[in-house]
């Protein structure tokens, strides 16, 4: 068997891979189906009301950098798309996906919210991508920790003491404790759910700094972007009890230099104090 083969079979006999949050399913379903209308879409969403507003919130972020406004589900794929709108039901559904939603559940979603802001900015700046694409590549890149917090609660929490503890980064302690980490359980549970290919790679390798194994550039963009917005997070302490040690902004791998960096940190700051009540509903 190939490395990879036997950590995934390590994985599945550790770890419960969920499926994805019904609604989400039933949502995609009927996106793939050619004959399903707009109608139909918009009928299905809207039983699920608190899916229905987040999604519409999410939809709507002013950090997009453009003005507009979404009040239905069909204006919202007529102005972002079949497309994107496919990732961003799987995005808003997360939330559900917590088995229960205590203090940590509520910090990991404001750090999905505060990285999926940060890499927007950050896509608008560079224009490595749509700030969508960056949106919700920030929103589920840590999936893999939800996973984990969900299948071994007790485990995971002294995980996360360590990390604050020891000052350790989440990604080494798992290793050291389970072999492996959030990125192994995200590519996993997105090669399961059959997510888009550039979902797969952000939740996978937003730690990553090597990657010669990846053909797609655009795939290479989105990780790099996505991990310059979490360690933006990680060293502002965002959505974590307290700022974390040992993370290197690596602004330049994005082509920013450190004195637009600062600025756009800035910008960051304010509109997440802006946004984020708006968002955490
Ligand atoms: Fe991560
Ligand atoms: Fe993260």
């Amino acid at each position: 068997m190939m490395k990879e083969e036997v950590l995934e079979k390590i994985i599945l006999e550790t770890v419960d891979i969920p499926s994805l949050p019904p609604i989400a399913m039933k949502v995609l379903q009927l996106i793939n189906d050619d004959y399903s209308s707009i109608k139909e879409l918009e009928k299905l969403i809207g039983r699920d009301q608190s899916f229905s507003a987040r999604l519409l919130r999410i939809a709507n972020s002013p950090y997009y950098g453009r003005d507009r406004s979404i009040d239905t589900i069909s204006t919202g794929i007529l102005l972002i798309g079949f497309n994107t709108m496919k990732s961003l039901v799987v995005a808003a559904s997360l939330k559900d996906l917590h088995r229960k939603f205590g203090l940590f559940e509520q910090r990991l979603w404001e750090h999905s919210l505060g990285v999926s802001i940060a890499a927007s900015l950050l896509a608008i700046e560079t224009k490595l991508m749509t700030p969508e694409e960056a949106m919700i590549g920030g929103l589920i890149h840590d999936v893999g920790k939800t996973i984990l917090n969900n299948s071994m609660p007790e485990s995971y929490s002294v995980i996360v003491e360590r990390v604050y503890e020891a000052g350790q980064p989440f990604l080494d302690v798992e290793n050291e404790m389970l072999g492996f980490n959030h990125c192994h359980v995200g590519g996993l549970i997105s090669r399961k759910w059959k997510l888009p290919k550039n979902l797969e790679s952000v939740t996978e390798f937003h730690h990553a700094t090597d990657f010669s194994g990846m053909e797609d550039p655009s795939h290479v963009n989105l990780c790099k972007v996505v991990n310059v917005a979490d360690a933006m997070c990680a060293v502002l302490g965002i959505g974590l009890r307290a700022p974390l040690e040992g993370y290197v902004v690596n602004y330049a791998s994005i082509g920013l230099s450190s004195g637009r960096f600062a600025e756009l940190e800035e910008t960051f700051k304010k509109t997440y104090a802006e946004q984020k009540a708006h968002l955490l509903e």
